[in-house]
């Protein structure tokens, strides 16, 4: 066992306490549930969807950005070692709306009015202001709006007030992701403390945004703690979790995801035991800013589909996405699949012979992906969407991004101890 038994019995007295604390010990963030992509009436929600490749699609252009000032190009070679990261220009989200909007007659009308994130709450400053934050392992910056936010993308969000806080300190430089709808998400840099469920850091830096994109003003999340390596930060510092080892708040480097219907979590400070079963299966990290892990395979059942790739896991995203031509190819092995939005993607299939066997493996265990998992929802009487799309990224031609509807359907461990990604069975 690689979890100590005294997580265990931690662990269920966090569950019954409301608001979950430890010292040195593992600690849990319940999450909010996060609805993906189906609306309440089974049909799939395009217009969402479209937002979130945007969103992906900018994000990881500005990881790649950060990754080449902060690392220099190299970086991109050791990403992708067989074929080549490159920046793409901005995912513009008009424009990829509108290629994909000829489908939209088609679709229900329902708004799902449910949140996309896996979101908990974080206090910052002294005493505490308190956000919903999506925990994203797919960056590596911490920012929530500022009272400076006065945009009506604000009118529903939390805001930090650094005059308000005891501990606040204003640093030099500036913050700003540029997102697909002409907008920036930015502001300037400050450092505060931060608190999540009782694991407490001094002098984080972060950014309180004074302008918000317009993709996160419907979200219910106030913001981002981003979760990956340093090297993709955009602020040039240790990121939450990091800061949080560095300063002995957490005893080990390793934190735990389970993503789920109901009972979400985040274990911060090591492994959550009673959630899985049986021991954890540990891949070695490559490069340096993703939790990536290379040498992939993927299955449909017992047939290869693809190997040797390289993964990226992303609590950041809904969907999986592989480089386009591969993704042509793993649905010409799914019986009565097509092409449905060619500008963002996505591939519809038969939503009553829905593949229960499509599965990841890095050399151990096949991690599959439930049937449920796979379907974001129907788009006729008889054709789902599949939660796999292909996009260019720009994370290089045979790179994979796996988003929550993998994570899933395992329980995920990220080890900046042992420089792993871990994957182990949900009980
Ligand atoms: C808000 O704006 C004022 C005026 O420009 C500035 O002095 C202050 O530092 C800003 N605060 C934050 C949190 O951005
Ligand atoms: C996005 O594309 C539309 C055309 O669909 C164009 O009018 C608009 O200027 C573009 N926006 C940005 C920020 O490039």
């Amino acid at each position: 066992m690689l979890v100590q038994s005294s997580f265990v019995t931690l662990a269920l007295v966090f569950c019954a306490a409301a608001s979950p604390v430890a010292e040195g010990s593992g600690t849990i963030i319940p999450f909010q549930k996060r609805n993906g992509f189906v609306k309440e009436d089974g049909w799939f929600d395009h217009d969402r969807a479209v937002q979130q490749v945007v969103r992906d699609r900018n994000k990881h252009r500005n990881n790649l950005m950060n990754l080449e000032r902060n690392e220099g190009s190299h970086a991109f070679n050791e990403l992708t070692p067989i074929q080549g990261a490159h920046i793409r220009p901005v995912a513009n989200y008009s424009a990829m709306y509108k290629a994909g909007n000829d489908k939209r007659q088609a679709e229900s009308l329902t708004d799902e009015g449910g949140d996309q994130y896996w979101a908990g709450n974080i206090a910052i400053g002294t005493p505490g202001q308190t956000f919903l934050i999506d925990f994203d392992t797919g960056s590596a910056d911490l920012w929530v709006p500022s009272v400076n936010c006065t945009s009506s993308y604000c009118s529903k969000k939390h805001k930090y007030n650094p005059a308000s806080s005891s501990t606040e300190a204003r640093k030099s430089g500036s913050f700003s992701i540029q997102y697909g709808d002409g907008s920036t998400v930015s502001g300037p840099v400050y450092t505060d403390s931060v608190s999540v469920a009782g694991v407490s850091v001094k002098n984080q830096y972060f950014s309180p945004v004074s302008t918000l994109s317009s993709m996160f003003g419907t979200q219910a999340d106030d913001g981002i703690l981003g979760m990956a390596f340093p090297a993709i930060s955009n602020l040039r510092q240790s990121p939450f979790f990091n800061t949080a080892k560095t300063q002995g708040a957490v005893k080990t480097g390793v934190f735990g995801f389970k993503l789920a219907k109901s009972g979400s979590e985040l274990y911060l400070g090591g492994t959550d035991s009673s959630q899985y079963s049986g021991s954890i299966e540990y891949h070695s990290v490559t490069g340096s800013g993703f939790w990536q892990i290379a040498n992939a395979k993927l299955y449909i059942g017992t047939k290869t589909i693809e190997s040797g790739i390289q993964t990226i896991i992303d609590s950041g995203t809904t969907i999986i996405y592989g480089p386009p031509s591969q993704v042509q190819a793993f649905y010409k092995n799914i019986p009565g699949s097509k092409l449905y939005d060619s500008a963002n993607g996505f591939y519809s299939y038969p939503c009553n012979s829905a593949p229960s066997n499509v599965g990841f493996n890095w050399g151990g265990k096949t991690w599959t992906i439930s049937a449920s998992n796979f379907n974001f929802g129907q788009v006729s009487s008889t054709q789902c969407i599949g939660a796999i799309a292909g996009q260019d990224l720009g994370l290089g031609s045979n790179t994979w991004l796996l988003g929550d509807s993998f994570m899933k359907n395992v329980y995920s461990v990220f080890s900046f101890d042992k420089n792993s990604v871990g994957f182990a069975t949900l009980r």
